[in-house]
């Protein structure tokens, strides 16, 4: 973790910084803290969990620095604590002092401990999203290295008062680790969908280097290559996506995903070790077994907020991503993850395949994250079809424009937009 000198540009995260959390900052000049944009639907910060980045509203990476994490945690903390009522208010407000207080001058410690008060937040915010945005806030964790920790009970056994509260309330159960289903594997096996070799294994084959004008977002110190993986006896496909560090050329993240072509499920693995909680970089992240990284049914990234639509992949044509034969995208039916938590899922399409202009091709995709319950606008899919509408769809030669679409594309891009801005609502018109 680096620690470093903020420049805050944006007077909103300076002011929300708690004097508690300013401590934890050093004097090494380094780049700013992104802007942390406080959503104006959902009164929540506004940001993406992405292959174990973070990024913000216009999908800048944050990196996870001492001081990026307690600007992200005072985001959401500020957020939270607006949406309490009065007599929540004033039950917070001791909680909090101890919390910061138990904490002073380990700044790990502090971090934790806004952690942990983000969780109370959650839970006694009146918002009917609760799940959601527990679900959001464990990636949120993740991405700070703050996971692992927290499956202890060190945050509790330190904080008398919330520990208190939060046994009261039966919370600190909610905070162990979804363990991992202990036959992952074997479900999927018994689903039809390839395994995918342990990672280093001769049988992964390289595609190339994923071109960094098509990527979501991109982490310029990083190159992202392309591995894909086929059965002979288990038609579909698996593919891997590491990225690699410009400099050491070691992998920081890596996503597998394997789906069948004979029934459509699909399975997710993250290069996060299961025991530890902690990614495998450096010689660690060159070589492991399947078995010992987190899967769809515990990691804490929501990959079908985004892998979703008729098949589980996101395939930019024309990049290493498009593979062919032997490797089978397409599935004979319909994708369905393979997860058991309950805010995965890939629900029912916004428009079937076949619905010209822009589903003439492939179904369009329902836009709300968390299998739907959070509310379309402020979406990662919103951003995902921003992008590819700007870039590649329906052609690269001739992409349709997200802000000013094509006449022959206008009437579903103007419909997406009111969608992911929250003017209209899913279905609705096709007005500009
Ligand atoms: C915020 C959206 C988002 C989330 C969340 C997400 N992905 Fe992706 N993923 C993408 C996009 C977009 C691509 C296409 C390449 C690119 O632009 O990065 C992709 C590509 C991939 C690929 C290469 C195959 C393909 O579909 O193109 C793998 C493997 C992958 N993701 C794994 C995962 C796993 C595993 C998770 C969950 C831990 C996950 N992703 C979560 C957006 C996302
Ligand atoms: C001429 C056929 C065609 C049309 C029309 C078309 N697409 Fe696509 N689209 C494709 C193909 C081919 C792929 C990649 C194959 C796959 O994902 O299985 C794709 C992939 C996508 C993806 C997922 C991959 C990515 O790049 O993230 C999205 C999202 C998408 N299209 C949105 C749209 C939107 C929005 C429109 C209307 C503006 C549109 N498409 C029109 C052919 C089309």
């Amino acid at each position: 973790m680096r620690y470093s000198m903020p420049g805050f540009n944006k007077a909103l995260v300076a002011a929300a910084l708690s004097a508690v959390l300013l401590s934890l900052l050093s004097s090494q000049a380094q780049e700013p803290v992104p802007e942390i944009r406080i959503s104006e639907s959902t009164g929540l910060p506004i940001v993406y969990p992405y292959h174990g980045m973070l990024l913000n509203h216009d999908l800048t990476v944050i990196q996870p620095t001492a001081e990026n994490i307690a600007a992200v945690l005072t985001a959401f903390n500020t957020s939270l604590e607006e949406t309490l009522t009065d007599t929540s208010k004033t039950r917070f407000s001791p909680i909090k002092a101890d919390a910061r207080q138990a904490f002073a001058g380990n700044p790990e410690g502090q971090l934790l401990a806004e952690a942990s008060l983000t969780y109370w937040l959650i839970d006694n915010g009146s918002s009917q999203q609760q799940r959601s945005y527990y679900s959001v806030f464990k990636a949120v964790e993740a991405w700070a290295g703050l996971a692992p920790i927290s499956s202890s009970r060190i945050r509790f056994s330190k904080l008398p008062a919330v520990t208190t509260e939060l046994q009261g309330m039966g919370l600190d159960q909610f905070f162990a680790e979804t363990p991992a289903a202990a036959n992952y594997i074997e479900t999927c096996r018994q689903s039809r969908v390839p395994i995918p070799p342990d990672w280093g294994s001769s049988q992964w084959i390289l595609q190339g280097t994923l071109d960094g004008n098509y990527t979501f977002a991109g982490d310029p110190t990083n190159i992202t290559q392309v591995f894909a993986y086929s059965d002979p006896n288990v038609p579909g496909a698996c593919l891997a996506l590491p990225r690699r560090d410009k400099d050491t050329n070691e992998i920081g993240l890596l996503g597998i995903i394997c789906q069948s072509a004979e029934t459509g499920k699909a399975c997710f693995w993250d290069n996060i070790d299961k025991t530890t909680g902690q990614r495998l970089s450096g010689a660690a992240g060159e070589k492991f077994a399947i078995t010992s990284i987190q899967d769809g049914s515990n990691v804490a990234e929501n990959c079908t907020n985004c892998h979703r639509g008729y098949n589980v992949f996101l395939i930019h044509p024309g990049t290493a991503l498009e593979v062919s034969d032997p490797f089978i995208t397409d599935p004979a039916a319909r994708y369905e993850p393979i997860s058991g938590q309950p805010t995965w899922g890939n629900p029912a399409p916004l428009l079937n395949a076949g619905n010209a202009p822009c589903a003439l091709c492939h179904e369009i995709p329902t836009f709300g994250g968390n299998n739907n319950t959070l509310p379309p606008f402020d979406s990662a899919f919103c951003k995902i079809l921003e992008g590819v509408v700007d870039k590649t769809m329906p052609s690269i030669a001739k992409p349709a424009g997200w802000k000013t679409p094509a006449p022959k594309f206008a009437p579903h891009v103007n419909m997406f937009r009111e969608i992911c801005e929250g003017v209209a609502v899913a279905g609705g018109g096709s007005g500009g």
